[in-house]
């Protein structure tokens, strides 16, 4: 059975609520249920995190899993800052899909740039939620 990882990152405990022009009304919890059904012949896993060293310790634990096939990451705003995250993902052997819900390329130039665009196996970037279904498409191709 395939297994998927997916790691969010700052402030995306609160999909649903926050900033909803942006980011949707769905909650996460709600999304992953979705998916899981949509998926049944893949194990998801789900992680969310506040804090960059916990994403960093989640990113060593898992990411030498043989049967893991592989990680998709939404660091949010440390996908802007953390060359930590970046080195972790270098360091790891599971493939890493980076993924915004958003498209950052169409807001504020801070969201630009990305530390971790080199070194994931790919981006996807502004279908809303369905972003982390692209990724898990991508995986499972
Ligand atoms: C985000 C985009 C980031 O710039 C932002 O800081 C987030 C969410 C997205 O999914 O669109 O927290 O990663």
């Amino acid at each position: 059975m395939a297994r998927i990882l997916i790691i969010n990152g700052p402030n995306l405990n609160l999909l649903g609520v926050r900033e909803p022009d942006i980011y949707g009304k769905v909650t996460m919890e709600d999304y992953i249920e979705a998916i899981k059904a949509d998926y049944p012949h893949v194990e998801i896993d789900y992680y969310q995190s506040n804090h960059e060293g916990d994403i960093i310790d989640k990113l060593h634990e898992d990411g030498f899993a043989n049967d893991l096939n592989g990680i998709v990451l939404n660091a949010g705003a440390y996908t802007h800052t953390s060359l930590a995250i970046a080195d972790a993902i270098k360091a790891i052997k599971v493939p890493v899909v980076e993924v915004h819900i958003s498209n950052v390329h169409s807001r504020e130039a801070v969201r630009h740039t990305s530390m971790i665009s080199g070194v994931c196996r790919g981006v996807i970037a502004g279908f809303g939620l369905d972003s982390y279904r692209l990724a898990i498409e991508a995986i499972l191709s």
